[in-house]
């Protein structure tokens, strides 16, 4: 089961019922001074200064807590250029003991700086509204070690998945898509099977694909049209209604 809305986070969060969401991940602009454009469509990332921006996201995260379950998780995208400033802003709405990981999504595209070691990964904060009994199931993923060469382990906090390259099937054209191993992993172990999952930034519709697939119920919000078009038909073309 999903729904898809058209509209800012902000106006529809309060439109959730309450204690209705078991994850949100978020994947917002990033403040990158941009418009990001693509074959699919574009959408502006450009605010004032680093404050407007952790304002604009506190603002919707603040009113996203009462659809949140009270064991909810949280997982926010980010990257070098806020990943500090969110993590204190998650820090005072939740408690600075409700974080639980600082994930590092390494996907290694190409590319040097002769400035400084080359910028190749995203930070993901993971948060809980109750860290006395918040869900969490340990993926697993190919161990790399010899020792334990074929055998799976847990993830650690460094994921690598490889971004989509350009001739990639999931590829939609939408900018800043996310890989669906990436959303595969963090619904599968931050959300119980037929617990619902809040993506209020969900562009092409990466996070409710993965959660349709693994079970669970997936909420998307977007502010542009063609976001959520593309969503709801990545969505008929994976999940034909049952
Ligand atoms: C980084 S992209 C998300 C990409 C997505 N994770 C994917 O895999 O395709 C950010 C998205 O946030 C949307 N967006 C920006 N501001 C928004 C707002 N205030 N409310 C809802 N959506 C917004 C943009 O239209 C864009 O699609």
């Amino acid at each position: 089961m999903h729904n898809t809305h058209l509209g800012d986070w902000l106006d529809l969060a309060p439109t959730l019922p309450a204690s209705s969401v078991d994850l949100l991940y978020a994947d917002p602009p990033f403040n990158t001074g941009r418009t990001h454009t693509s074959k699919a469509g574009d959408f502006e990332d450009r605010f004032e200064s680093t404050s407007d921006y952790t304002a604009w996201l506190g603002d919707r995260l603040e009113a996203t807590l009462p659809s949140l379950t009270p064991s909810a998780n949280l997982l926010i995208h980010t990257d070098w250029r806020t990943s500090h400033r969110v993590r204190c802003l998650l820090d005072d709405l939740l408690g600075a003991d409700h974080f639980v990981n600082h994930l590092v999504w390494s996907y290694g595209l190409g590319g040097s700086s002769p400035r400084r070691f080359a910028r190749k990964h995203d930070d993901i904060l993971f948060y809980t509204r109750d860290p006395e009994r918040y869900f969490f199931d340990p993926p697993m993923v190919p161990a790399t070690s010899n020792r334990m060469k074929g055998e799976l382990k847990k993830a650690t906090d460094v994921l690598d998945i490889p971004s989509i390259n350009n001739m990639a099937r999931e590829r939609t054209g939408w900018p800043t898509q996310k890989p669906l191993a990436l959303l595969n992993l963090f619904v599968g172990a931050c959300c119980p099977p037929a617990s619902t999952v809040l993506d209020p930034c969900c562009g092409s519709g990466t996070t409710l694909v993965a959660a349709l697939g693994l079970g669970r119920r997936a909420v998307g919000f977007d502010r542009d049209a063609r976001a959520i078009a593309l969503t709801e038909e990545r969505l008929a073309t994976h999940h034909s209604p049952a």
